[in-house]
């Protein structure tokens, strides 16, 4: 089995009712923390460059995509499959690990989130850098609130007044870890000084 993972092209519209329905299909099987989308709006973002697909040679294996929201001050990834028969293989991992780096290169400058419900993407979200956040840290750009209304969860982000609901945000702030980078690579450096001064102070305070 040879599974590619790329970003989708014109090539790979044929297979957007099928991503469709292996979406609806998951979101019926789980009952939860999945929103369904047209084919329309699939397509579209694969003709945009946002799609990651994965590939098994002409068999379809699994797709996510990413968009951006509030003036490009955010950027999603959604809409995570991957086949039932190819689960558990390391295919999410590497379809995540794809959108991500298309999107800190489309959106250099965005943080990157995502709600999930599921245990895979939230330990998949860790590894990659994302920590998870409450709803009011994210992006309060409507358009992407209504892209909810699509799962059957929708009812208690409305009567929470879209603060909660049973997916967890997680969160990518490139500036957080930059400055976290920054903080660590300052306690390497400071480290072998540290190190001296305490070697210094024993043998004058001898
Ligand atoms: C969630 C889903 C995308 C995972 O796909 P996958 O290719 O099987 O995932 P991977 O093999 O890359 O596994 C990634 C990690 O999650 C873990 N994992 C996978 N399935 C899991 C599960 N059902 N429960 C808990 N952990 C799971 C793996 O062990 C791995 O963790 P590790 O790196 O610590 O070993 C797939 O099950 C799916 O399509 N589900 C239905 C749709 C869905 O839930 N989408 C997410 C919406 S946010």
């Amino acid at each position: 089995m040879k599974i590619d993972v790329m970003v989708a092209t014109k090539e790979h519209l044929p297979f957007v009712s099928e991503i469709n329905d292996t979406i609806a299909a998951a979101a019926a099987a789980r009952g939860t923390g999945i929103s369904r989308r047209t084919d329309e709006y699939i397509a579209d973002k694969i003709m945009q460059g946002k799609a990651i697909i994965a590939v098994n040679g002409d068999v379809f294996v699994g797709f996510c995509y990413i968009e951006s929201w509030g003036h490009e001050k955010f950027v999603a990834n959604s809409g995570l499959i991957v086949k039932p028969e190819y689960r558990g293989y390391g295919v999410a991992k590497r379809i995540k690990q794809a959108a991500f780096e298309l999107s800190r290169k489309r959106f250099p400058n965005a943080k990157i989130f995502g709600l999930t419900t599921g245990e895979a993407v939230m330990r998949i979200n860790t590894e990659l850098g994302y920590v998870p956040v409450t709803f009011a840290k994210l992006t309060d750009d409507e358009e992407f609130w209504k892209g909810c209304q699509g799962c059957v969860n929708y009812d208690i982000l409305q009567r929470t007044n879209m603060t909660k609901c049973l997916c967890t945000g997680m969160l990518y702030d490139p500036e957080e870890v930059a400055k976290h980078e920054a903080a660590e690579a300052e306690v390497e450096r400071s480290a072998p000084k540290a190190h001296i001064w305490s070697k210094l102070f024993k043998k004058t305070s001898k």
